[in-house]
């Protein structure tokens, strides 16, 4: 069985589960957390472009389009790619 996260919007009292085997943003689209915009879900929009605190593991690859490696190593990235491996913050990217 999965393990389970609580992944928190910064800066707001919104939280969402997200299990280990699941897309952060597609849990927080079904938390209804997400924006109403729902993006490809692939790896390709960029619209799911956002800042994570914690650990997290990306099982799709990220357009470098969106994200750069300097990107990733600010924990910028794309949450339709990546997978919790712990509690997790997120907040949008502000610049
Ligand atoms: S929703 Fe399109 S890149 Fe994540």
């Amino acid at each position: 069985m999965a393990r389970m996260f609580t992944v928190a919007v910064k800066d707001t009292d919104k939280t969402f589960p997200c299990a280990e085997d699941q897309a952060v943003f597609k849990a927080m689209i079904h938390g209804r957390s997400g924006p109403p915009n729902h993006g490809c879900c692939g790896g390709g929009c960029g619209v799911c472009r956002m800042r994570v605190e914690g650990d997290w593991f990306a099982f799709k690859p990220m357009s470098a389009a969106h994200v750069s490696e300097a990107d990733k190593k600010q924990g910028i990235v794309l949450l339709c790619c990546v997978q919790p491996r712990s509690d997790l913050v997120v907040a949008p990217v502000t610049s």
